[in-house]
């Protein structure tokens, strides 16, 4: 049964196309969304945010305070992409995207692994029975703090440090989520496994304090209480190493901040790329921020040859997040349908179709 709204429950959804070829994703997800809305019976109002590398070099601002308090209002926030060829790394991503992630509290960032129907995974003989697990990357802490610093630079001297950095409650609510989602949506409880399990990254041979305090963390919460959730341990170098050889083996992983952003565009690239590949930025309590994983393309930007599905699968999973599952299901199931039956490929300009096509082909799958 479709999801009605109920007396008009209206979502508040605030859209930031970013840079590059953001705009132009994020313009098909709205487009699906908006077709979704009218088939399952939810409202929208979308208020557009102008940020990123554009507005920066016009006014010198990446995101004012102002900003962030406004976003706090809404009920999800979409994401197209953000990074700009005439301004500086660093500037961006720390003063937009990661002050977002840190301000808004999105501490954990999902990132589900699917290969979907008719796309080649460059991993000879894997298919979408294979290619079907999630990662749970902690978003708030580890390296991504900024906590260290640098002495005596520019000399032969210098030092530098930048320190991976965890506390207990940070990771023992990475946890909670990890299980809850192991137990809602691990492989049992999809029928597709004897069990629900959760696979915890690090790298406990080496880093003897940050992945010990997690490891001990892990053992406690899952004994006490999630008994039912089957737990497993792998080094992340050993994973990066299984994700190619036996993506099968996986069902959720959950690991620190910087392990996850880079096992994440590994894992991206054997479900058929960036093309394809969506994340959300999730405060459970707060307000949620979806997107592509992947960067601005500036190349193509204004083709229309860019991929939208990966835009169009983050508002899927904005979706689902906002307890639309009947509508999520349906869109998950439409972009299925695109893959399996239309797209020559997911790369830009080869899906024998324009980026504005491929999102009338998935709104159209839905109507
Ligand atoms: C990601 C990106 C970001 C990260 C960058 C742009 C700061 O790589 O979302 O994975 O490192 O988290
Ligand atoms: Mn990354």
């Amino acid at each position: 049964m479709a999801k009605k709204a109920k007396g008009g429950k209206t979502y508040r959804i605030a859209v930031l196309p970013g840079d590059g070829t953001g705009p132009e994703v994020v313009r098909e997800a709205v487009k699906v969304m908006d077709a979704a809305s009218e088939k399952y019976g939810f409202r929208t109002e979308k208020v557009h945010y102008d940020l990123g590398g554009e507005r920066y070099k016009r006014t010198g601002e990446v995101c004012p305070e102002s900003c962030v308090a406004e976003l706090r209002g809404f009920d999800a926030i979409l994401l197209g992409a953000i990074g700009h060829p005439d301004v500086k790394p660093g500037i961006l991503e720390k003063g937009l995207l990661l002050k977002l992630r840190f301000d808004l509290d999105q501490y954990i960032n999902l990132r589900p692994v699917r290969l979907f129907p008719g796309v080649d995974s460059p991993i000879k003989d894997k298919g979408p029975e294979h290619i079907d697990y999630a990662v749970v990357r902690e978003n708030s802490g580890d390296v991504y703090t900024g906590v260290g610093g640098v002495t005596q630079k520019g000399t032969p001297n210098e030092v530098a440090t930048q320190v991976m950095i965890y506390n207990r409650f940070q990771v023992d609510r990475c946890l909670r989520y990890a299980f809850e989602y192991a137990r809602r949506y691990g492989k049992k409880a999809r029928g597709k496994g004897e069990h629900n399990t959760l696979g915890l990254v690090g790298k406990t041979n080496v880093l003897t304090y940050v992945y010990d305090l997690w490891e001990r963390a892990f053992h406690e919460m899952g004994d006490k209480l999630y008994p039912d959730v089957k737990r497993d341990y792998y080094h992340v170098d050993a994973t990066c190493m299984w994700m190619v050889k036996s993506p099968e083996w996986f069902d959720v992983l959950v690991t620190g901040n910087m392990f996850g952003d880079i096992i994440t565009d590994l894992a991206a690239m054997t479900q058929g790329g960036m093309g394809i590949a969506a994340g959300g930025n999730l405060n459970p309590e707060g307000v949620s921020m979806f997107e592509p994983i992947g960067g601005s393309a500036p190349k193509y930007t204004g083709k229309n040859v860019i991929n939208p599905l990966a835009a169009i699968c983050a508002m899927q999973m904005m979706l689902e997040h906002l307890g639309l599952d009947e509508a999520a299901k349906g869109v998950d199931a439409a972009v299925r349908k695109v893959t399996g039956t239309k797209l020559k490929s997911l790369a830009a300009g080869k899906m024998g179709y324009s980026t504005t096509e491929v999102g009338d082909l998935v709104a159209g799958m839905l109507a």
